[in-house]
C-alpha cells in the first residue's frame, strides 16, 4: 500500500523522527548512567559480636540525582535483655521494626556509585571491641571498674563513645552496659556488656539466749531473735522456727532457727533448750477447797468441771467484767484483722439440759460426754465462760485460734480446754471456749502451761 505526501509535509514528518530519536538517545544514555550504581545496588554484610549479631542487607536506588538506602537488619542476640536493648538503640536509630526484620531508608543526594564507595569504607575502616569479658557478675557492693572498649577508626584509636547504663552496684540485678560510637551520621556502631550483682553472704540469726533450761510442765517461752541480711535488712519475720520442746518430758531439745535471703542463701542455728526433771516442787502449794453455797472455790477460783458441779438454781448471768474484758479482746483482734466473735455465753442450767440432751439424741452419751458438759458442770452456767469465733474444730487451724492461745490471757481469760489434755479436762480440744480468771491468775495458769485443774492441784 502507498501512501502519497506531498514535499514539504515529509520534511516535517523527517525533522520530528529525528527529534524523537535525539530524545531517546538522550534518554537512554542518561538512563544508563544514572542507572549504572543499580547494577551493583546490593551490598551485604555482617556484624559479629560476642553477644549478638546482624546480618545487614542494603540496597542502593538511584532516582536521578538522589541515592535511596534501605537497610535491612536480621539480629540475634544470645541474650534476652542485650537483644532489648539492641532493638531499643536501633529504634532510636530510626530503624522500624517488620516481622522479624528493622529496616530504614534514607537518601543521600548524589550518586549511589560514590555511596556504596563510602559505606564500604566506613564499614571496613572500623575496628570496636569489647576490652575484657561481656558478661561480669559481681558481688553486692563490689567496686567495679569498667574494663570499657577499643574503638579504631582508619587504624586510629578513637573515643568517641557513649556509655549508657541505669548499673546500680546497691541492688541486685542484671545490667546492660552499652556502648556507642557514633561514625558518621547513618552509622552507628554497638557494643554491650552484661553486668550481674549477685548476693552470695549468707544472713545472720542472732539468740538472745542460746541455752534455755524450762521447770517440769511450765512453757517455754520463746527468749527472742534478730535475723538480719547484708542486704534485705531485718528479716526476722522470715525465720522459720522448728521447736520440739515437750515441757512433760524431762531431756535436752533443740529449737531450729532457719531464714533464707531474698538472693536464697540460708543460714540456721539451734538454741538448746532443756526441760528440767519433775520435782515435788511442782503444783506444792496446798490446794485450799472452798464450798459457798454449793459453788466450789479453789484458792479463792471458781471450778465448774466433770466433778465438781453448780446448782440447779444458780443463776448468775453473764459476768460483766468478762464480758468487758471479752470486747476489749474482740476489739484488739479486729485491729489485726481477726474475728472472733461471740458465739455463746452465759447458759443456764436448763438450756444446758436441753443442749445436752439433744448432744445425746445425736451422738450418744459417750461421745456427748466428749464435748458436751452435763447440766449443773458446764462452765457457761457460771456466766464467766465464752465460746468465740467458731464451735467447729477446723477453727482450731486459724490465725484467730493461734491469737487466743497466746494472747487471751493478756485479757484475763485462759483456753480452759486445750490441746492434748483430755485426760485432765475429760473435754476434746475447744481452742474457742475461754473462761475468765481475771488478768492475775490467767497469765499465772498460762505460764504455768498446765490445765485449771492442774494448776490448782486438783487432779
Ligand atoms: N463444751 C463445754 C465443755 C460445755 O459444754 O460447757
Ligand atoms: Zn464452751
Amino acid at each position: 500500500m502507498t501512501i502519497k505526501i506531498g514535499n514539504t509535509r515529509l520534511k516535517v514528518f523527517n525533522c520530528l523522527v529525528f527529534l524523537l530519536v535525539i530524545i531517546l538517545i538522550i534518554y537512554l544514555v542518561a538512563t544508563i548512567f544514572f542507572m549504572l550504581p543499580n547494577f551493583n545496588s546490593e551490598y551485604k554484610y555482617e556484624i559479629n559480636k560476642s553477644n549478638y549479631n546482624i546480618k545487614v542487607n542494603t540496597k542502593f536506588k538511584h532516582a536521578w540525582f538522589n541515592c535511596h538506602v534501605k537497610e535491612i537488619y536480621d539480629v540475634t542476640a544470645s541474650d534476652e535483655l542485650i537483644k532489648h536493648k539492641l532493638l531499643a538503640d536501633l529504634k532510636d536509630e530510626g530503624f522500624k521494626i517488620k516481622g522479624k526484620y528493622l529496616y530504614r531508608k534514607y537518601t543521600y543526594s548524589g550518586l549511589c556509585r560514590d555511596d556504596i564507595k563510602t559505606y564500604k569504607k566506613e564499614h571496613n575502616s572500623v575496628i570496636f571491641n569489647l576490652n575484657d569479658k561481656d558478661s561480669i557478675t559481681l558481688n553486692y557492693k563490689e567496686e567495679y571498674n569498667d574494663p570499657y572498649v577499643t574503638l579504631k577508626v582508619n587504624e586510629k584509636n578513637s573515643k568517641n563513645i557513649n556509655v549508657n547504663s541505669d548499673f546500680n552496684s546497691n541492688k541486685i540485678g542484671t545490667y546492660i552496659v552499652s556502648y556507642n560510637a557514633n561514625i558518621s551520621k547513618y552509622y552507628t556502631e554497638k557494643l554491650y556488656r552484661k553486668i550481674k550483682i549477685v548476693d552470695t553472704e549468707k544472713p545472720e540469726i542472732t539468740l538472745n539466749d542460746s541455752y534455755v533450761v524450762v521447770e517440769y510442765g511450765k512453757n517455754y517461752v520463746e527468749p527472742g531473735y534478730k535475723a538480719t541480711d547484708n542486704y534485705d535488712g531485718d528479716i526476722t519475720k522470715k525465720v522459720v522456727v522448728k521447736n520440739t520442746v515437750n515441757n512433760k518430758k524431762s531431756g535436752l531439745y533443740k529449737v531450729t532457727y532457719s531464714v533464707r535471703d531474698s538472693s536464697g542463701n540460708k543460714f540456721s542455728v539451734i538454741r538448746n533448750v532443756e526441760v528440767k526433771e519433775k520435782s515435788s516442787e511442782v503444783n506444792k502449794e496446798q490446794s485450799n477447797i472452798e464450798v459457798k453455797d454449793g459453788i466450789t472455790y479453789v484458792n479463792g477460783i471458781l471450778l465448774v468441771n466433770k466433778t465438781y458441779g453448780l446448782p440447779k438454781d444458780y443463776d448468775p448471768k453473764v459476768n460483766k467484767e468478762a464480758k468487758k474484758a471479752l470486747e476489749s479482746m474482740q476489739a484488739d483482734a479486729k485491729v489485726l484483722g481477726l474475728k472472733i466473735p461471740l458465739v455463746s455465753g452465759y447458759r443456764s442450767y436448763i438450756t444446758q439440759e436441753n443442749l445436752y440432751n439433744k448432744y445425746v439424741k445425736k451422738d450418744g452419751e459417750e461421745e456427748a460426754n466428749t464435748y458436751s458438759a452435763k447440766p449443773g458442770h458446764s462452765e457457761h452456767q457460771t456466766g464467766l465462760a465464752f465460746d468465740v469465733g467458731s464451735v467447729e474444730r477446723s477453727f482450731a487451724n486459724t490465725d484467730e485460734a493461734k491469737w487466743l492461745e497466746e494472747n487471751a490471757h493478756l485479757y484475763g481469760f485462759i483456753v480452759r480446754y486445750p490441746k492434748d489434755k483430755t485426760d485432765i479436762t475429760g473435754y476434746i480440744y475447744e481452742p474457742w471456749h475461754i473462761r475468765y480468771l481475771g488478768k492475775d491468775n490467767a497469765k499465772k495458769v498460762y505460764e504455768s502451761g498446765l490445765t485449771l485443774e492442774e494448776y490448782l492441784g486438783i487432779q
